[in-house]
């Protein structure tokens, strides 16, 4: 899904970002140009954004199991 039109972003370029560390908006912003132009894809951008870093922190807690369970 294209997320921002004016910059031809789409929702899987947010998710990659994320993952090489655009964990806020300006970095999103500073990264990829995501808001740049109109703005008006600012709230769907950072709802990406926001389901990313939700995703990251659900996953997060696997890590902490099996180190855990490796100490
Ligand atoms: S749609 Fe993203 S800046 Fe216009």
């Amino acid at each position: 899904m294209i997320v921002c039109i004016c910059n031809n972003i789409s929702e899987r370029k947010i998710r990659q970002a994320v993952d090489a560390g655009a964990t806020t908006m300006p970095k999103l912003r500073d990264s990829l140009g995501v808001g740049t132009c109109c703005g008006k894809c600012h709230a769907c951008a950072k709802s990406v954004l926001r389901e990313c870093l939700d995703d990251a922190n659900q996953a997060q807690p696997m890590l902490f199991q099996s180190n855990a369970l490796a100490a």
